[in-house]
């Protein structure tokens, strides 16, 4: 990695005050997370408006069979930087590739390669995290927790550092409904469950684990809340930010409206309504749902980056990045979702797309039956008979993992204070190029975001093409009139047992 060494100073700060784009100017930023979903927004976004950047430094942890290099040409090679290349086409080679992994210590840095980030580092964006739900607590902790001190300790080792930003979670302290922009402490020490954790004694883990998931609905959020503590435990007077984003959705507008990288949590159940394969739901239809989209959860983190530095005062700053403010509740989300995929049908859609809300565990286990299980198992029998491979019941199966691990976050809803937030909006209006970023959702139009996400499933997720919509409608006109033949079948089943009930006992009443 050739760099030229970035001699900025923090005393330079002044001078950035007035826009972001010039607090970004000739600084030398490292990201964590780059080739996740909001890592390559940060990065884009960086890339697109901030253009005078010294240099990125993104750490990437080799895979199986992939370099660290061939995953950076992947990345860089993804659609959504082409509009970059287009008008800043130097930019591209600012962004360095720097071998790492957040699990190991040292971040798995070389020295050459840590020296060079001391030497060059002046902004660091910490947002690699593993984020499912109920990774082993050993491994939560490690990656998203351990990871926080590792990064803290760089950050004490840059020659000039401005500020740091740690991306969290809005729901790091789940069991709390209303919740406020500080860090709050836990019962459990982060040392405490570190030590135990790195001790290897897998039953004193697991033992910890059932303690810890008597409090928290998962060990992915404890973790973090954990990783909030170390993060403030370690700051000193540095400039540390955290932005808690609840949960992150399709793009608004920006790097372009829709864009989605993956399939977990909501995309993944929309993408299945959308197909037809989910047809019901383990949620609480009249409880918030805090969906936030990407690009504006992008912006909070650039803009707490200056916030944090311009305006501190000595503590780590929370941002709430969260939508509670202009709500919108799961039974209106599951309309816009059901009604956008009847009216522009995805390819291949399995069944008439519908879904019903439940409320309780019970409820779910019998119409899950009724509405996957077995319309599963007679599918996949359909499929092995037409000589195709059955893969119905696995993806319910699959489905049914991603219910169980969300339930906790569709049966509660919290209120989540953004004061600093605000104060950020409010200085960031008096900035000159305050309008490249978009951080309140007050004019939240909720059904043209739902009808914009749903697009982009099919756009980045599916690859869909618009060639065949001719065909999804034929087929959704299709399965509709089977989805009504089988309604009727189902009621008059459902008359006929009640009848038979009904005169069996009546017989038994009058002729004993
Ligand atoms: N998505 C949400 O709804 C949501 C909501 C609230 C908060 N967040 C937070 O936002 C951040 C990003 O989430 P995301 O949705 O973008 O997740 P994601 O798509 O799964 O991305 C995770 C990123 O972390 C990297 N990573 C994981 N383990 C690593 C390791 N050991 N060393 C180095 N890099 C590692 C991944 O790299 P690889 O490509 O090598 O796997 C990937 O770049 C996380 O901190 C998450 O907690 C997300």
């Amino acid at each position: 990695m050739k760099v030229k060494i970035n001699e900025n100073a923090v005393s330079e700060e002044l001078n950035r005050a007035n826009s972001i784009e010039g607090f970004y100017a000739n600084t030398g930023i490292l990201v964590t997370g780059a080739t996740g979903f909001l890592g390559k927004g940060i990065l884009e976004k960086l890339m697109r408006v901030c253009p005078s950047i010294a240099s990125i430094f993104i750490l990437i942890r080799p895979k199986k069979n992939q370099t660290i290099e061939q995953r950076f040409k992947k990345l860089i090679d993804d659609p959504i930087y082409e509009s970059i290349k287009a008008i800043h086409p130097s930019v591209v080679n600012k962004v360095h590739p720097v071998e790492g992994d957040v699990s190991l210590s040292d971040l798995g840095l070389s020295v050459a390669d840590r020296n060079i980030l001391i030497e060059n580092v002046n902004i660091v964006f910490h947002v690699a995290a593993t984020v499912r739900f109920n990774e082993p607590l050993n491994v939560a902790v490690n990656v998203n927790t351990k990871s926080t001190a590792r990064i803290m300790e760089l950050c004490k080792e840059l020659k000039h550092v401005i500020s740091i930003v740690y991306v969290s979670t809005a729901y790091s302290n789940a069991n709390i409904f209303e919740i406020e922009e500080k860090i709050y402490t836990t019962s459990f020490k982060p040392s405490t469950v570190i030590n135990i954790c790195e001790s290897g004694d897998q039953q004193s883990i697991d033992l910890l684990e059932d303690e810890i998931l008597k409090i928290y609905p998962n060990t992915y959020t404890f973790s973090k809340n954990l990783a909030e503590q170390i993060m403030s435990n370690n700051s000193d007077s540095l400039p540390v930010a955290i932005v808690r984003p609840s949960v992150i959705g399709a793009s608004l507008k920006e790097p372009c409206p829709g864009w989605v990288d993956n399939i977990y949590g909501l995309t993944g159940i929309f993408m299945l309504i959308g197909k037809g394969t989910t047809r019901t739901m383990l949620v609480k239809k009249s409880k918030r749902l805090d969906l936030v989209p990407v690009d504006y959860v992008v912006n909070i983190i650039i803009c707490a980056a200056w916030h944090v530095t311009l305006h501190r005062n000595n503590e780590v700053k929370v941002y709430n990045s969260t939508s509670n403010a202009h709500p919108i509740k799961w039974n209106q989300i599951r309309d816009i979702v059901v009604q956008c995929s009847r009216e522009t049908p995805m390819n291949n859609v399995i069944w008439f797309p519908f879904c019903i809300l439940v409320p309780n565990q019970c409820s779910y286990n019998v119409l899950d039956i009724f509405l996957h299980i077995l319309p599963a198992f007679f599918m996949d029998i359909f499929l092995k008979l037409s000589g195709r491979k059955p893969m119905i019941m696995k993806t319910s199966k699959l489905f049914n993992q991603m219910v169980r691990a969300v339930k906790f976050f569709g049966q509660h809803e919290w209120t989540f204070h953004q004061d600093n937030v605000t104060d950020m909006i409010k200085r960031v209006n008096l900035l000159k190029d305050r309008d490249i970023v978009k951080l309140d959702l007050w004019d939240m139009d909720w059904k043209k975001y739902m009808i914009t996400y749903m697009a982009g499933i099919e756009k980045f997720i599916l690859r869909e093409d618009s060639k065949s919509i001719d065909a999804a409608q034929k087929r959704l006109l299709f399965l509709y009139r089977i989805h009504q033949i089988v309604l009727m079948f189902s009621l008059f089943i459902l008359l006929a047992t009640i009848y038979i009930i009904y005169s069996t006992l009546t017989v038994r009443l009058f002729f004993p």
